[in-house]
C-alpha cells in the first residue's frame, strides 16, 4: 500500500488488479458495501460513465451531490467538482480516483492574484464560474455554471457592478447575451480554446445539414457559427430534442457516448481542433480511468479535503447559486 506522501506525489493508487476480474462487477459490490455513489462527469471515460449512478454536467453534479444520503462520493470528474461536493457535503468522504485530475481553466486563476485583481474593483460583487479552487469560490458572492450564468447574472440589478472570472470566454459570452458591462478575468479552458474557426467552416460547408453546437467555454470566433450554444447537459437536451440526423459538436468528446446511447440514428461529429490532433479529449478529465476507479473505492484513497475555513466560506456563494437554480426551475 502506498504511503500518503506517495499517493500525493502521484496522485493515484498503484496496485496491481486481478486481471481476471470483473471490475464493473466488483465496482458495485463496492459501492453496495460501502455506501458509496459514483458521480460522474460528461467528459469521463465511457466506461466510467457505464458505472456511474449519477452523470452530469456541473450543476447536476452540484444538486446531486447536495442530496445525496451515501455515506462515500466517489467523485470522476476534477478536482474542482470534488471540492464542491465536500463543500456541500462535508461529512461525507470524497474521493476522487486520481488527485491529479487538475483543471487548465481553475489553474488560469491563482487566488492570490485574484484577490489582488478584486481589490481593484472594491464595488463590484464577484461571480465565479464553478471551475475554480474552493479558495477562489470562498472570495466569491455567487458561485455559477454555464446552466445559469446569464439567469444569475440576470437576478441581480442592472446597475450592480460584476467582477465574472475565471473563464474570459464563458464571461464575454454571459456580457453579450444579458447586455451588462462585466469587469472579466482572463482565464481559459485549454480544451475548448482550441477548436479552429477556419476548420468548423470548412466542415460545415461538407455538412450542410449539419447543426453546430459548442460549450460557452469555446471562443467568440466559434461561437458565431453555432446554432446553439449551452453546457454539456444542454447540448445533448438539444440534440435529443432535434429532427436533424448530423451534429458538429464543439466541446470535450466525452459527451459523444452519451449522445450517441439517447440518439443511435443520429451522427455526431467532434469539432476539429487548430492543431494536428484528432481528439477534443481534456487530459485532466482522461486521468481517471475504471482501474483508478476500483482502487479508489476499495481503499478509500485519494480523499478530496478541503479546510473549514474554506469550506465555511466557499458554501455561501455555492448555496446561493443552487437556491436561484432552483428558484428558476434549472
Ligand atoms: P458543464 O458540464 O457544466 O457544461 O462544464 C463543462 C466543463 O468544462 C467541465 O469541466
Ligand atoms: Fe477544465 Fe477545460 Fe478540462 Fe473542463 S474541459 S476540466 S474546464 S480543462
Amino acid at each position: 500500500m502506498d504511503t500518503l506522501e506517495e499517493l500525493n506525489r502521484r496522485g493515484f493508487i498503484e496496485e496491481s488488479i486481478d486481471p481476471t476480474l470483473d471490475l464493473f462487477e466488483e465496482i458495485e459490490k463496492l459501492k453496495k458495501e460501502k455506501n458509496a455513489i459514483v458521480l460522474a462527469h460528461y467528459y469521463q471515460e465511457p466506461d466510467i460513465q457505464d458505472i456511474a449512478d449519477y452523470i452530469g454536467d456541473s450543476l447536476g453534479l452540484s444538486q446531486e451531490a447536495a442530496k445525496t444520503e451515501a455515506d462515500v462520493i466517489v467523485f470522476a470528474g476534477v478536482h474542482f467538482m470534488a471540492e464542491t461536493a465536500k463543500i456541500l457535503s462535508p461529512e461525507k468522504t470524497v474521493l476522487l480516483p486520481d488527485l491529479k485530475a487538475g483543471c487548465s481553466l481553475a489553474d488560469s486563476c491563482p487566488p492570490h492574484l485574484f484577490k489582488k485583481f478584486k481589490e481593484k474593483y472594491p464595488d463590484h460583487l464577484v461571480i465565479t464560474y464553478v471551475n475554480c479552487t474552493a479558495e477562489l469560490k470562498a472570495m466569491s458572492d455567487i458561485v455559477c455554471t454555464s446552466t445559469n450564468a446569464v439567469q444569475i447574472v440576470e437576478s441581480l440589478p442592472k446597475e450592480q457592478k460584476i467582477i465574472f472570472g475565471p473563464d474570459k470566454n464563458l464571461g464575454a459570452w454571459v456580457a453579450k447575451k444579458t447586455g451588462r458591462d462585466l469587469v472579466l478575468w482572463n482565464g481559459a479552458c485549454m480544451v475548448h480554446e482550441i477548436f479552429s474557426r477556419e476548420k468548423i467552416t470548412k466542415l460545415k460547408s461538407r455538412h450542410p445539414g449539419a447543426v453546430f453546437l459548442a460549450h460557452p467555454e469555446c471562443e467568440e470566433a466559434v461561437l458565431e457559427l453555432a446554432d446553439y450554444i449551452g453546457s454539456t447537459t444542454g447540448i445533448l437536451n438539444y440534440a435529443t430534442k432535434s429532427n436533424a440526423k448530423e451534429f458538429i459538436v464543439a466541446t470535450e468528446s466525452g459527451i459523444i457516448h452519451q449522445m450517441e446511447k439517447a440518439n443511435p440514428t443520429k451522427t455526431f461529429i467532434p469539432a476539429p481542433p487548430n492543431n494536428n490532433c484528432a481528439c477534443n479529449d481534456c487530459p485532466y478529465m482522461k486521468r481517471n480511468t475504471l482501474e483508478k476507479l476500483y482502487l479508489c473505492i476499495k481503499n478509500g484513497l485519494p480523499e478530496v479535503t478541503v479546510p473549514a475555513d474554506i469550506i465555511r466560506e466557499a458554501r455561501k456563494p455555492i448555496e446561493r447559486m443552487l437556491e436561484i437554480s432552483a428558484s428558476l426551475g434549472l
